[in-house]
């Protein structure tokens, strides 16, 4: 019998990936804008602090320091990424952790008054834990902002779509809705030819 193969752990994953030079999608300044002022639509003020869950090489986190917050996080489990978005960002914070854990993290009891989460919820195993310990990060009014690639019901996606980088638009939908109070969404562009991607905007 053929034994198992083992699987690689996420970090061991992105790390292969940012060593051979992965990048991704550039955080747009056309949605940066969109979200800050719908965020503060929803709370009557910009935010301060902002965590970004899955922060890659930190150029979400850049931006919103040059947006104006004061203070930025970031979390990832590639020790590799975060070494390139920490010369990016020497005045940040950042902790090599798994978003499978997050409850468990050094973050789990500090409030933030954004905290993101780009092109990185579909990679998770256990999506409503993760949006309830993102939920425990978040000041009173704070508002978590997920950007995902989603996938519709009813439309069959092509190979070339990448379906494992999305989520069930409807089901993710729901999870939201389930978990907090207020949620609102931006279907903002497509994600180059590979699908839909949306912008959800949560607060408890
Ligand atoms: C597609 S990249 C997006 C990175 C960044 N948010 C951006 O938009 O450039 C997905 C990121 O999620 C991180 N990631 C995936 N699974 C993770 C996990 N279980 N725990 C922590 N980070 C994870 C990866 O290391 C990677 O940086």
């Amino acid at each position: 019998m053929d034994t198992p193969t083992k699987q690689p752990t996420p970090a061991e994953k992105w790390d292969g990936l940012y060593s051979k030079g992965a990048a991704y999608k550039p955080l747009s300044p056309l949605l940066l804008k969109a979200i800050l002022d719908r965020a503060e639509q929803m709370t009557g003020h910009r935010p301060d602090t902002a965590l970004d869950l899955g922060c890659g090489t930190g150029d979400s986190m850049s931006k919103l320091k040059a947006a104006g917050l004061k203070q930025v996080s970031g979390i990832d489990c590639s020790a590799v990424a975060l070494d390139e978005a920490r010369q990016a960002n020497p005045d940040c914070d950042l902790t090599v952790a798994d978003l499978n854990e997050l409850q468990s993290s050094d973050f789990a009891n500090r409030k933030f008054d954004l905290v993101m989460c780009k092109l990185t919820v579909a990679f998770l195993k256990d999506k409503a834990g993760f949006l309830a310990a993102a939920k425990g990060m978040l000041t009173d009014d704070g508002i978590l902002c997920v950007i995902t690639p989603v996938l519709h019901e009813g439309i069959e996606y092509a190979k070339e779509d990448k379906p494992g980088i999305a989520v069930d638009y409807r089901g993710f939908s729901r999870l939201l809705n389930e978990n907090f109070g207020e949620v609102t969404e931006l279907h903002h562009d497509y994600f180059g030819d590979k699908g839909d991607t949306v912008t959800f905007l949560a607060k408890s």
